[in-house]
């Protein structure tokens, strides 16, 4: 059997994009090119460097990413880190229709829009067992769940979890999570977020203390 190879992503900002282009530009991994446009703080204590005027990389490797730059550049630049990891919570007949109707990523555009969202969970969560918090993706007598929330709009808004527990250093998130869509889909990807935040249909949302939103154009793909 053919081992599921994990994608080690890391997303680095900064105001200076020279500096960005020249701590980004000769790692070996894929490399995408984004504008922020937008930064909303949901809950939590967010990242602070982060606003309109910022540029930002993300970096695919199939190893850890680890930026080249001089110590005294650190300062300018903020890191996101993740890996992908096999699926936790999907039953069998959930992840096959998720592999049919997914949306495929969307091709750099200056109308596509790319949304970053770092999301960290209690410890109440984490102290869960398996079962209770795979609970949580589905449907019960009261509440849609994860899942089923998100299913209508999986053809619509491109999506890729990285984990942030995995990768060997202590960050102040669990999850970044990561969309593309057609910016004429905006609308679509509020009402996605405003389901996923309501405990009432999805109760899982209790459990997130920290999640901030980077609203970005996908600028270019090298
Ligand atoms: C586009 C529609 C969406 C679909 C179809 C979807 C579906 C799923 C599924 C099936 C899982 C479980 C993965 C597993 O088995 O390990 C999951 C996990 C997750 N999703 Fe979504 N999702 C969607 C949108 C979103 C959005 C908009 C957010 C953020 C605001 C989000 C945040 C997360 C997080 C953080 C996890 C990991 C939770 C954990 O492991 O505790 N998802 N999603």
């Amino acid at each position: 059997m053919t081992p599921i190879t994990p994608t080690w992503a890391l997303f680095a900002s900064a105001h200076d994009s020279s500096l960005l282009s020249a701590v980004t530009q000769h790692h070996a991994g894929q490399r995408t090119h984004y504008q922020v446009n937008n930064f909303v703080s949901v809950v939590g204590q967010p990242v602070k460097g982060i606003d309109a005027s910022s540029a930002l990389v993300r970096i695919e490797s199939t190893a850890p990413v680890i930026l080249d730059h001089k110590p005294a550049d650190a300062a300018q630049i903020i890191v996101f880190r993740g890996v992908t990891q096999h699926l936790h919570y999907t039953g069998k007949e959930d992840k096959e229709k998720l592999t049919v109707e997914s949306r495929v990523p969307v091709a750099a555009a200056p109308n596509t829009t790319a949304v970053i969202i770092p999301i960290r969970k209690s410890a109440a969560w984490w102290a869960l067992t398996q079962d209770q918090r795979q609970a949580f993706f589905h449907k019960t007598k009261t509440s849609a769940g994860h899942t089923n929330i998100g299913m209508p709009f999986a053809g619509k808004i491109f999506r890729k979890l990285y984990h942030s527990r995995y990768t060997g250093t202590p960050l102040p998130y669990d999850f970044v999570t990561y969309f593309e869509f057609p910016t004429e889909l905006t609308a679509d990807f509020q009402d996605l977020l405003k389901q996923l935040r309501d405990p009432k249909t999805n109760p899982e949302w209790e459990s997130v203390e920290m999640e901030f939103e980077i609203w970005m154009t996908k600028v270019s793909e090298d």
